[in-house]
């Protein structure tokens, strides 16, 4: 029984979002992805950080749930800036159970315990320019707001582990609201997704002030879930 995790997988079957545009690497991806979870067994953990599918809705995202049902092992997915579909955790709890997608379960606001480790995150965020301070603020305050909520439902766990859609650290960027929380908790890993493409090469990956960074982006994990225990 083993945990593993990967982002961004981008699924599009049951919308039109072709992701062999972006370059070489998201050519048959979808076959790329099988390949990935072949070594999984069907005990093992696999956590989703975000960018899941590009379905608009519930409906169009629900071929995409099911290619992921079929694939080995237990998903738990949390939500990406691209994951429009997401809804409250009980809504899409329902939709789940309706159309018998039965081994994905919804991170968000909450944690799970595997083999005594807690699997906590929330999206995260990446302040950008784009946005004015008040509105990065918010948002910022909402995420960290989410995090602590995940983190104490697991107060009794031996260890923590976090994952984000966004990365705690990129390039020069420090999201140092999130990692106080981080520290708060005494976590010393996390993963995250979101970055594509030439972004790899300014991910923080590693040790950086006590934490252990890696990031999953499907296009810079080869597709194959990335083991962690
Ligand atoms: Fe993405
Ligand atoms: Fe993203």
């Amino acid at each position: 029984m083993s945990l593993y995790a990967i982002g961004d997988l981008h699924l599009s079957l049951g919308s039109d979002k072709p992701m062999d545009v972006f370059g070489g690497g998201w050519s048959n991806y979808i076959e790329k992805i099988k390949a990935g979870f072949s070594h999984l067994e069907s005990e093992d953990v696999c956590v989703l950080c975000g960018d899941t599918s590009w379905g608009m809705s519930l409906e169009e995202s629900l071929e995409d749930f099911c290619f992921l049902n079929q694939l080995p092992g237990r998903k738990i997915i949390l939500k990406g800036n691209h994951d429009y579909w997401w809804g409250t955790a009980t809504k899409l709890r329902s939709f789940f159970e309706q159309n018998g997608i039965d081994n994905i379960d919804i991170l968000h606001n909450n944690s799970f315990v595997y083999e005594g480790t807690a699997i906590c995150g929330t999206r995260g965020w990446l302040i950008d320019s784009e946005s004015d301070a008040e509105q990065n603020s918010k948002i910022m305050a909402r995420e960290v707001s989410r995090l602590r909520m995940s983190l104490e439902s697991a107060d009794d766990a031996l260890d923590k582990f976090c994952f984000f859609h966004y990365p705690p650290r990129f390039k020069n960027m420090v999201c140092q609201d999130i990692i106080d929380v981080m520290n708060e908790h005494c976590v010393k890993n996390c993963w995250y997704g979101h970055i594509h493409g030439s972004g790899h090469r300014f991910a923080v990956q590693g040790e950086a002030e006590g934490i252990f960074y890696e990031m999953v982006s499907a296009d810079f994990a080869g597709f194959a879930p990335k083991k962690i225990i």
